[in-house]
């Protein structure tokens, strides 16, 4: 593949490889970009006028929000190792911003001095708030930080599942709203690259989910759903009456299978597991059913969900990003070519909490756990769909790709140990309860 191998070279020359550094020769380094500019434009390399390897002969300005959680920190070192400069825009929080990104950036396997190197010489942080007029700039620092941008890349969002609907609209809906703005104030008229997810299909819960609908008819379990589907709907409303391109990736759901780190982004199932063990605590005074405990929930024993590991995502979305038409608002479902069955999920849980996890059609008479559980729907609902979610548009553009890793129970299990060198033992509850007392889980 000329593209992949001509990146390598890229990546190995760009200012901030250290690879660079031994070589000492700038000269060399500036010939070699030259040069893979001049093949980018005679070889078939996956070049667009979208974001990318270079743009018109030099590298993308774009800006990303969300590059401090679990999915933009991802995108943030692919569209760095793409050569392009990254403004990040981050609210400010815990800690300094850089640090963060470069803590995320080294928790992904980049060397300390690879990651300082990339983002000394590639990222510019810039102070943001999503949910106020002009994302909380000045509105001469909005005009220039829009006029400076071939790309915008929105990925930041508020992903509280059980969060109310007023609350996540702040973020999610105009948030959406004021990144719109900035894509409409910039004089290059950026490309739009816009985060949404799979779960805009709502309550839809057999069948096949197609990239281009998008519907509020069934409803949806969740105010987070909610929320994303409103934002993809501006999107699309605002590409279609700005006619400019505008990109919509809808992952399923994310996750990795490196251990829980202090500091760096969780994923959903970590934070799943996290809420189990509130739930159990509150109920019951307890964090782990030591195998003696049941769980009746509400799912059906066929049930599938779409798992898919974040570092594929992020390589498919940047990949995709560079191939997509630059007109009007596409959509792509970024989602595992194998469902993973429900039961494959709940064996794990039952594993890591000590539990009997059934999933039944109904709950009579609940015990005390069970009156529990049910109160947080935005995580326990999807025990009981199976839809699929079609990515035909996705892969036709994707090509030959590699494949996503298999999300079996060992990935799930890796995905939810804390930094901890032992191997955890996958054991039903009850007959070996060594991984529930080991404290790698917490
Ligand atoms: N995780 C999944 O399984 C999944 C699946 C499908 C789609 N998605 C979508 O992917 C995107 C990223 O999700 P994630 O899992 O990476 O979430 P995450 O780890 O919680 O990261 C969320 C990011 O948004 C930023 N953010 C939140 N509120 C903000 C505000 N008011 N102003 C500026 N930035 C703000 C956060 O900044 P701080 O670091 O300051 O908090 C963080 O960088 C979201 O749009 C989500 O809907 C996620």
């Amino acid at each position: 593949m000329p593209g992949r191998s001509l990146l390598a070279i890229w990546t190995v020359c760009s200012p901030g490889a250290s690879s660079c550094h031994f070589i000492h020769s700038s000269v060399i380094c500036f010939t070699v970009r030259a040069f893979i500019v001049f093949l980018s434009s005679v070889l078939p390399l996956s070049v667009s006028s979208g974001t990318g390897l270079v743009f018109g002969g030099r590298a993308v300005h774009l800006a990303l929000t969300g590059a401090t959680g679990f999915l933009g920190s991802r995108l943030l070192l692919r569209l760095l190792l793409l050569g392009n400069e990254v403004t990040v825009l981050a609210r400010s929080g815990p800690g300094d911003v850089r640090e963060r990104l470069t803590l995320a950036l080294t928790a992904m396997g980049t060397p300390r001095e690879a990651a300082e190197s990339l983002m000394r010489r590639q990222v510019r942080a810039v102070t943001i708030e999503l949910s106020e007029p002009w994302l909380g700039l000045s509105t001469t620092g909005f005009t220039e930080l829009a006029n400076s941008l071939d790309a915008v890349w929105h990925c930041a969002g508020d992903i509280r599942l059980d969060g109310d609907l007023a609350t996540l609209r702040v973020v999610n809906v105009e948030g959406t709203r004021r990144m719109l703005e900035l894509a409409d104030a910039a004089r290059r008229r950026p490309f739009l690259y816009h985060v949404s997810t799979a779960y805009v299909a709502g309550c839809r819960r057999e069948g096949v989910v197609r990239e281009d609908d998008l519907s509020a008819e069934h409803g949806f379990e969740s105010a987070y759903e909610q929320s994303k589907y409103e934002a993809e709907c501006l999107v699309r409303a605002w590409a279609a009456e700005r006619r400019r391109p505008a990109v919509v990736f809808r992952p399923g759901i994310l996750l990795s299978d490196q251990p829980v780190r202090p500091g760096i982004p969780r994923h959903p199932l970590q934070y799943a597991l996290q809420l189990a063990r509130t739930v159990m605590v509150g109920a019951l005074g307890m964090d782990d059913g030591a195998g003696r405990l049941r769980l009746r929930a509400l799912g059906r024993e066929d049930a599938m969900v779409n798992l898919l590991p974040v570092e594929w995502a992020a390589e498919a979305m940047t990949t995709l990003a560079e191939r997509s038409p630059a007109q009007g608002a596409v959509t792509y479902h970024i989602v595992h070519p194998q469902d993973t069955p429900v039961q494959v999920m709940t064996s794990v849980f039952e594993s890591v909490l000590g539990v009997q996890l059934d999933l039944v059609p109904a709950v009579r008479e609940p015990n005390v756990l069970e009156q529990e559980f049910p109160r947080h729907r935005g995580f326990t609902a999807y025990l009981a769909y199976r839809r699929r979610f079609d990515d035909t548009m996705a892969r036709r553009l994707l090509g030959p790709f590699p494949s996503p890793a298999d999300v079996d129970a060992n990935y799930l299990l890796r995905g939810l140990r804390t930094a901890d060198p032992t191997p955890p033992a996958l054991a039903p509850p009850g007959r070996d309860p060594d991984p529930l007392h080991s404290g790698s889980f917490r």
